[in-house]
């Protein structure tokens, strides 16, 4: 990429779009690997004698202004002591900003920009114009055809992707064209109807489809088993089988819980109890898998040459309902087979039980790590490919 031709950016106006858009709790940012993966691209560009920008966007905030929890002033925080050198906050940004070589300046969030997230040409026009060379390294964001991710990379002189974009495509890539087999996925999270189509997409792929968590609960039902009052959607039954038959025809398998762990309560405090999947009570919630469901897992993952992960298990976050995502993780962990995860909460779970250096590839995308997963054109990607072929 043009930002690896470091000696072509000296004295050039750098414009980087990174996905910034960490978890804050008042005002501190409690999770900052985002934070951390981009600063190798800010590096690049700074050892290459550039004037550096870099933009993100915080949250969802209604554009027109900034709001008090939707500036990036805590990340700029952040940035400097990573970068171990000033970086400044501009507000207002749009219509003109002069860095300096050598210096960083952090573009205030850039959804709160009118026009941002319609994709709006004449902003995309005018962002275009602050900088000689267009990077988008914001992974995260690259399913999001917006002004900043998008838009400014048809205008910019020169537009090309960073190193963080370049390693999840390539990762990503390599767990999914042509990967080692088995090939096995783990989705987990609270509804099916949110991880629909990357179930079906799976399905026609993996040779393991573990369901976790509400996700398997509908599964369970599916699959004719009482799950009580467990959190499930009896409307998505019809798909949940559908993708169990898709795979029964490939030969594969989704395998559907044997034991669970139930409570009379969704709590912390709640007890546990272990039970056989076909025993469940009228008023039990099943919140995690049981011991024999997880030893089973984890003998399939073990075994897999490959694993993509997205979401836990169980309700991990109460300690007596962590135990099928532990075992899962520790599973993940052990296994030889290349892995890649994704999503905000199977980031929690893998700092929880502190493997992050035995998975694969650890992505920094959520939304993006899915579409990217099902096949869908990024359109972030997309477009720094059609710049480059022109
Ligand atoms: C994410 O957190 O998945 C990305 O930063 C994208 O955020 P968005 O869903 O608000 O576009």
């Amino acid at each position: 990429s043009e930002l690896a031709k470091t000696d072509a950016l000296a004295g050039k106006r750098v414009f980087i779009r990174s996905d910034l858009n960490v978890p804050l709790k008042d005002g501190q940012i409690t999770e900052d690997t985002r934070i951390r993966a981009s600063v190798p691209a800010i590096r690049m560009a700074l050892d290459g004698g550039a004037a550096v920008m870099v933009t993100s966007h915080l949250g969802r905030p209604s554009e027109g202004t900034v709001g008090p929890d939707d500036t990036l002033a805590p990340v700029a925080r952040r940035l400097s002591e990573l970068l171990g050198q000033p970086v400044t906050l501009a507000t207002n940004w749009v219509d003109g900003v002069k860095p300096e070589a050598g210096q960083v300046l952090l573009l205030e969030n850039c959804r709160c920009n009118v026009g941002e997230k319609k994709n709006d040409e004449a902003l995309s026009q005018k962002m275009a114009a602050l900088c000689d060379v267009y990077v988008n390294d914001a992974f995260g964001t690259a399913h999001r055809a917006e002004a900043t991710t998008h838009g400014i990379a048809r205008f910019a002189p020169v537009a090309c992707a960073g190193p963080l974009l370049e390693a999840e495509l390539k990762a990503l890539g390599r767990a999914l064209e042509n990967p080692k087999r088995p090939l096995v996925a783990i989705v987990g999270g609270s509804k099916v109807s949110t991880k629909l189509s990357i179930l079906q997409a799976l399905a026609g792929k993996v040779d393991q489809l573990v369901v976790g968590g509400g996700i398997a609960n509908t599964f369970m039902l599916a699959a004719g088993l009482p799950i009580g009052k467990s959190l499930a959607e009896p409307e998505q039954l019809d798909q949940a089988r559908a993708v169990i038959d898709m795979m029964k025809q490939r030969g594969a398998a989704v395998p559907i819980p044997t034991d669970v762990v139930c409570a009379k309560e969704f709590s912390p405090t709640a007890t546990a109890t272990v039970k056989p999947a076909d025993q469940v009570a009228d008023d039990d919630q099943v919140l995690d898998i049981g011991p024999e469901t997880a030893q089973q897992l984890a003998g399939i993952l073990k075994k897999a040459g490959t694993i993509v992960w997205n979401g836990p298990v169980g309700v991990f976050e109460f300690d007596a309902f962590a135990d099928g995502t532990k075992v899962v993780s520790q599973a993940v962990a052990e296994s030889d087979g290349f892995s890649i995860a994704g999503g905000g909460d199977t980031l929690a779970a893998i700092a929880k039980y502190h493997i992050a250096d035995k998975v694969g590839y650890i992505s920094t995308g959520g939304g993006a790590f899915l579409e990217f997963l099902e096949g869908k054109t990024l359109p972030a990607v997309d477009i720094l490919q059609q710049r480059a072929q022109a």
